[in-house]
């Protein structure tokens, strides 16, 4: 029996480890933070610039305890946005020689509309901007002021939402495509593997960077990249236009983690355009939006096989029936039904949360796809907890989304602020992969423990 003295020390003791982990956390935030430029990068060496959702949750961390960074961050990012509204996927703010394909490679001046400030990808990533500012407003306290930057900025946010929607939808059924698996974020997940035995790209001839950071075994292959390169290629040489890159790239695909992202950014710019005022026609039309999107989400991205939402592939007509960490992702943008959303968590449970596991790997661990070690092929990924997290929330499971968050808070009190983690418990060697003092992995490790 624990006497209520013990019981004080225990508390306490538990809130002095916390705090020093939350102060461990900012340094590793601000050690990432650049002066000149205003932007974070992702970690040191293998990600020297700007990227465009890590920005994102990287804001959050910093709303925790530096508001002005959280905001320069999104200034930084949205000074690279184009003027028909993209946003890319990397902004190169400065000249770095340890990242490969560099800005000479990605030659984004090809679009006629790209950033005259800065160097960028011709990509995107999951567009988290609309619904972070909806996070930096819930968290600071000085509203006022930061209602004043969102007003700012909201228009920018609102513009990228009005080009995916003109631009990657060539259907016009509301849900938007991504044309590199780069944009999916999930860089080298299984999901892609059977498009990638459509292609028969070159073996091109390049000098990876990637892997003289961190160990080759937790990376892509060679080969993984020759796909990545000739999508870019393709790309390029249509002048970055989505309209040709529609009718021809080999991958295209409508991603359940992307256009969930997009939905819920959707109703964010919703609920702080109500704040700002005079902003109907705005309202209207994402209101517009968000009803087709939700719509057709359901009807084209769940699998009632599997019990949870899966990738399309577009380009071969068809739903690619995988589970992943993104199956359950619509969860945080309230998509699916009551009754949906209690078919999604089990699955999730049954198939990803066993006891001997850390929630949530990012592929299914039943696959002989699975790789516990290899980037985006099995690791658990913080910024898809916290995604997760937030979503059993409110759904009302609370045991699920509670132990999301012990996990997530076990694995970088393991390990350290790592890139990603194996999800396997039983482990006699060290589980942290990829870069460390990661930005994304800190801030939402803040967010997590401050909220
Ligand atoms: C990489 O280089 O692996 C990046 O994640 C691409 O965005």
């Amino acid at each position: 029996m624990i006497s209520s003295c013990q019981c004080f020390f225990l508390i306490l003791k538990f809130t002095i480890i916390k705090n020093k982990l939350i102060e461990k956390a900012e340094k590793v935030l601000d050690t990432n933070f650049r002066e000149v430029g205003g932007f974070s990068i992702p970690c040191e060496g293998l990600y020297p610039f700007q990227w465009n959702w890590d920005s994102g949750f990287i804001a959050i961390g910093f709303a925790h305890y530096d508001t002005t960074k959280a905001k320069r961050e999104i200034e930084a990012l949205l000074s690279g946005q184009w003027e028909n509204g993209f946003i890319p996927h990397i902004i190169f703010h400065t000249d770095s020689d340890s990242y490969f394909p560099g800005p000479d490679f990605h030659q984004s001046n090809l679009h006629p509309l790209a950033s005259k400030n800065h160097r960028t990808t011709g990509m995107t990533q999951p567009p988290v901007l609309g619904f972070v500012l909806k996070e930096l407003y819930d968290i600071v306290d000085d509203k006022k002021d930061m209602l004043n930057f969102i007003k700012l900025n909201i228009d920018k946010v609102y513009n990228n939402h009005e080009h995916f929607y003109t631009h990657r939808d060539p259907n016009k059924e509301g849900l938007v495509f991504i044309y590199h698996n780069w944009e999916s974020g999930t860089d080298n997940s299984p999901i892609w593997d059977d498009i990638w035995e459509t292609m028969n790209p070159p073996n091109y001839k390049f000098e990876r960077r990637d892997t003289t950071h961190v160990d080759a075994a937790q990376r892509p292959s060679n080969r993984e990249y020759d796909y990545y390169l000739h999508l870019i290629e393709i790309a390029k040489q249509n002048n970055y236009d989505d309209a040709k890159i529609a009718e021809l790239s080999p991958f295209l695909v409508q991603d359940p983690l992307f256009n969930a992202m997009l939905i819920k950014s959707n109703a964010a710019l919703i609920e702080l355009y109500k704040l700002i005022g005079n902003s109907e026609e705005k309202i209207k039309t994402l209101q517009q939006w968000q009803t087709k999107a939700i719509k057709r989400f359901n009807e084209k991205l769940y699998n009632e096989k599997l019990g949870a939402y899966v990738h399309y592939d577009l380009r071969n007509e068809k739903q690619i029936e995988f589970l992943s960490s993104s199956s359950f992702a619509p969860l945080f943008a309230g998509i699916p039904n009551k009754e949906r959303a209690e078919v999604i968590v089990k699955t999730m449970m049954d198939k990803f949360g066993g006891e001997d596991r850390y929630l949530c790997a990012s592929f299914d661990p039943d696959s002989d796809r699975f790789n516990p070690k290899k980037y985006w092929r099995g690791p658990v990924w913080i910024n898809l907890n916290w995604l997760l997290y937030k979503g059993l929330k409110h759904y009302d499971y609370t045991n699920e989304a509670n132990r999301v968050k012990e996990d997530s808070v076990a694995l970088l009190e393991r390990f350290g602020f790592y890139e990603y983690f194996d999800s396997r418990k039983e482990l006699d060697e060290p589980g942290g992969y990829g870069g460390n003092n990661f930005s994304w992995s800190a801030a939402l490790f803040i967010d997590m423990l401050k909220r």
